[in-house]
């Protein structure tokens, strides 16, 4: 039988949102903010956040855009989050930290379930059975994808192979984003992204601390 990793303590906050959207810029903020307010907070990013993590995001986000189907990267995607679930996430709740993760499931929901190809379902049987875990706060920040890209790919970070997928990818995964926002409003809170930092990071703070027992 499948473990469990659910775990109730310690407060898991998520950023979602389209590339170059200012997720990594905003998560970086919260941590900041919420480590100068007294509270232990473990910054982590999906795919990603632990050593076999990630080694599976170098498969996945450089390369040519059809290096993998949707359904091999579903598979990688989800074996990626259960490693990092086990090794950083769940110990650092366990200890009743604030986990901040840079994306999470909503991004495989979205860019697998959505803008590559209708595995919607797929996504959430794995992450029923696989993960089971699911935020207790998420941050979906909405930016507009014509500046968002073009914010995302100067970067010129080598990890583009999502951005490289063009505008129109960004634009479903945008209405992709908006769709989850609504439906997960229980835990999902819409951000204005096309704002200066400090202006979005003072909003999240607001709404995370009154989320802090
Ligand atoms: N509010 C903002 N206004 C203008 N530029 C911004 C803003 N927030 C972030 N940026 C810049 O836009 C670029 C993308 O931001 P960031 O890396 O935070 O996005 P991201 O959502 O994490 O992207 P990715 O999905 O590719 O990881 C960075 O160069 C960052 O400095
Ligand atoms: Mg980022």
């Amino acid at each position: 039988m499948v473990q469990k990793l659910i775990m109730d303590q310690g407060l898991f906050i998520t950023f979602e949102g389209i590339d170059g959207s200012g997720k990594s810029t905003q998560s970086e903020m919260l941590a900041a903010k919420l480590t100068q307010l007294g509270h232990k907070v473990v910054k982590t990013r999906e795919p990603g956040g632990s050593a076999g993590a990630e080694m599976i995001r170098s498969l996945l986000v450089s390369g040519d855009t059809d290096r993998w189907s949707p359904e091999t990267e579903i598979l990688l995607f989800t074996a990626a989050r259960r490693d990092h679930l086990e090794k950083t996430v769940i110990p650092a709740l366990t200890l009743g930290h604030i986990v901040i993760c840079d994306r999470y499931v909503d991004s495989t929901r979205v860019y697998q379930g959505v803008a590559r190809a209708d595995l919607r379902e797929t996504v959430d049987q794995l992450h029923s059975i696989i993960i089971q875990k699911e935020p207790d706060l998420t941050f979906v920040i909405d930016a507009d994808p014509e500046n968002a890209l073009a914010r995302g790919l100067a970067r010129d970070s080598g990890e583009d192979r999502f951005e490289d997928f063009g505008l129109s990818f960004q634009k479903s995964l945008r209405a992709g984003f908006l769709d989850l926002a609504k439906s997960e409003n229980h835990r999902c809170h819409l951000i204005n992204g096309m704002r200066a930092r400090e202006q979005i990071a003072d909003d999240i703070a607001a709404i995370a601390v009154s989320h802090i027992a």
